[in-house]
């Protein structure tokens, strides 16, 4: 018999990380309003045959996309990732960090490593190994992927394996382009507010990653 396929998205009481759901049920009884859930990964109107591009975050932030339930959104870092996409055409609209802003992506997803927000921003070795399955069918969905920006460490490596490469082999390493297959991987720092704030990653770095992905990708017949 074989198994039965996993699907691209947890379920909302998704059990498979007790330390997660245990976190996301404390948040639920502290702030009802909030999304308080595993993060759905962000997809364009146009569909999932038109995505070229999968951008892979790490986890959702606490009082980022864990209360507004969209990736990157309300969180520091997405406003400069928002920002560049728009500026590359793989995002049009204006992005006002909530969910009802009416941004759209344009043949592009986002997604996160980790769907559920873990506490202080670190998911441990097990909860990132027991989300790849969610990873792995998120860029299985996508029949026309080009491009995979893997955003930290954390997410390269996530992504390397769902991709079944040894991380020794495609290393994290800021600017680089890899080919596994059909795919072009581009590892960049995370747009953090850390990273941005210490200098590890400066708008223009950030800028050139998308330049060259944008050049990388083909259009679709
Ligand atoms: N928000 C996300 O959804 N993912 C990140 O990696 C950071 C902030």
């Amino acid at each position: 018999m074989t198994a039965p396929a996993v699907t691209a998205e947890p379920s909302r009481d998704c059990p498979l990380c007790p330390r997660l759901h245990d976190f996301i049920g404390e948040w639920r009884g502290r702030e009802p309003s909030w999304y308080n859930a595993p993060v759905r990964t962000f997809t364009p109107a146009e569909g999932d045959l038109s995505v070229r591009l999968l951008i892979v975050g790490l986890a959702p932030g606490l009082r980022g996309a864990n209360r507004t339930g969209r990736p990157f959104t309300g969180d520091y870092a997405g406003d400069l990732l928002y920002r560049t996409m728009i500026a590359y055409g793989f995002a049009r609209g204006t992005y006002a960090a909530r969910p009802d802003d009416g941004i759209e992506l344009v043949g592009s997803a986002i997604t996160n490593a980790v769907r559920c927000v873990p506490p202080q921003n670190k998911p441990v070795g097990a909860e990132i190994a027991t989300c790849r399955q969610f990873l792995a069918a998120t860029i299985d969905r996508f029949e026309n992927l080009q491009a995979i920006l893997t955003l930290g460490a954390i997410a390269h490596q996530s992504t390397v394996r769902a991709l079944g490469e040894r991380v020794a082999a495609i290393p994290f390493k800021h600017g680089k382009r890899y080919q596994v297959g059909n795919l072009s991987i581009f590892p960049s720092y995370h747009c953090s507010r850390y990273n941005t704030n210490t200098g590890v990653l400066t708008e223009e770095m950030f800028v050139n990653v998308f330049k060259t992905i944008a050049e990388a990708i083909q259009p679709l017949d």
